[in-house]
């Protein structure tokens, strides 16, 4: 879209339906189907469930709220908004935490969401068939490893990516997600079905809703706050970007819990679905980044129509992924066209040219790179610890303490209304929940996560 100067042209998303696909498709992806399942299993299983359970409701539904507010208030992007609802202040800076975060996680996330397109060719050339088990955990460390095709992969993704992000909000992101979204929600439950009624499932459910409170270490509450983060998009200004291209009509409050609902409800499907099978299939739940990627081609194997399922599975994942990368990119695309009167075009080019640089090192480390390490993490595994489990919680504590303390409860209420009416308790409540629990809550798990404080 051209700008002309001085006059304010901005996208916007073209019905109510619209916002909650856009939200939502930024919501679900990696992180619900791969990211989850593979943490919950690193860090014990049903406790760690839970404790995300709690994030999600006191802290990521306040601050999903907080950030669609910030963003439609000001119309601007995640550096933007905050230096036009406080000007001349260092509140701006919080933006700044976000568009770096954005660089790392669509760096790493990249290289994942490659691996997924890898699995759609693999399925479609039925090359799961007949492997077993540990035939399929070979298949996917022998890809990740790889030198080069990992690479191109990832490659690839970033270039759709910033395609649909140069087609713009509406025609690219909105449209894309509405379809889609229904179908990823129908295949995953036929995946719970086979998941459930595989020989011994009862110890996979076992493992993800009975919870032992023991196996909880300082790090898996951390990451279950960061990942409650990750997973909503928070934390970085994705909604606050999204929320700049909402119109006045819409209830925010619907919005949030809308989208709540729906990325959580998706997380622990794909729970159902693998846990499950983790275990009728022998596999050690806490294998890693790897754990969607070698259960799940078993269970097709099982599956009646498994064939066609698991092309339909990797596509959409894929197609999950991108509707969540153009997100991540989006932030940093406005923050460029806005801050530095950049073209929607040159600056896409530029974002995505950057944060692929940075995913073929993602990429490379697990291979070839995989010997330079620091704090004992490689690059990939880096990216997504600073960025999911500091920057994100940082700037998840800033905006609530700006929403919370700096705009003030009459101009919070005044926002939220616009859309309709909210029971005043309800306000009441998420003025408390920004003021108090979030950031203190926030700050004492994220001490304690590093190692500052003990508990
Ligand atoms: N939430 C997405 C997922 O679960 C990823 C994502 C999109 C994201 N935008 C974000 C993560 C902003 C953190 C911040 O896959």
């Amino acid at each position: 879209m051209s700008h002309k100067p001085g006059i304010k042209l901005r996208d916007s998303f073209g019905s109510k339906f619209g916002v909650v696909a856009a939200a939502a498709g930024s919501a679900v992806g990696l992180g619900n189907i791969w990211k989850f399942p593979y943490i919950t299993g690193v860090y014990g299983g049903a406790a760690f469930l839970f404790v995300y359970l709690g994030f999600i409701l006191a802290i990521g539904l306040p601050i999903m709220l907080s950030e669609l507010l910030i963003g439609r208030r000001s119309g601007r992007n995640a550096f933007g908004a905050f230096k036009k609802l406080a000007p001349k202040s260092a509140w701006k800076y919080i933006g700044l935490l976000g568009i770096a975060a954005a660089f790392m996680i669509l760096s790493f996330y990249g290289v994942v969401a490659g691996w997924s397109i890898q699995y759609i060719i693999l399925s479609i050339q039925d090359g799961f068939a007949t492997k077993s088990p540990e035939q399929l955990n070979s298949l996917f460390t022998m890809l990740i490893e790889s030198p080069q095709k990992p690479v191109y992969l990832q490659l690839i993704f970033m270039v759709l990516t910033g395609a649909i992000v140069i087609v713009g909000v509406k025609k690219g992101i909105e449209k894309f997600t509405k379809i889609l979204m229904p179908i990823l929600v129908f295949i995953l439950l036929a995946l719970c079905v086979k998941a459930i009624t595989l020989p011994g499932a009862e110890r996979g459910l076992e493992f993800l809703f009975k919870p032992d409170f023991s196996k909880l270490t300082s790090e898996g509450i951390l990451s279950a706050l960061g990942h409650a983060f990750f997973s909503l998009s928070l934390g970085m200004g994705t909604l606050i970007t999204y929320g700049s291209y909402i119109n006045r009509e819409n209830n925010l409050l619907r919005t949030a819990v809308q989208v709540t609902a729906a990325d959580t409800i998706i997380a622990i499907l794909s729970g159902i679905a693998i846990f499950p099978a983790v275990f009728a299939f022998g596999i050690e739940p806490s294998s890693g980044p790897g754990l969607v990627f070698i259960t799940l081609p078993n269970v097709f194997q099982q599956m009646p129509g498994g064939y066609i399922f698991s092309i339909l599975f990797f596509l959409l994942l894929t197609v999950a992924a991108l509707t969540s990368s153009i997100s991540i990119l989006e932030v940093v695309v406005a923050y460029f066209k806005e801050e530095f009167r950049l073209k929607r075009k040159p600056a896409t080019i530029v974002a995505t040219i950057l944060i692929s640089t940075l995913g073929i090192f993602c990429s490379l480390s697990m291979g070839v790179l995989e010997p330079y390490k620091l704090f004992g993490l490689n690059f990939f595994d880096l990216m997504d610890w600073i960025s999911a489990n500091m920057l994100l919680p940082l700037g998840g504590l800033f905006i609530a303490l700006f929403v919370g303390w700096f705009l003030g409860a009459k101009k919070v209420y005044h926002e939220i209304l616009k859309g309709g009416s909210v029971k005043r308790g309800l306000l009441y409540i998420f003025i408390f929940l920004l003021r108090f629990i979030a950031p203190i809550a926030i700050a004492i798990v994220f001490m304690d996560g590093i190692g500052l404080i003990s508990l």
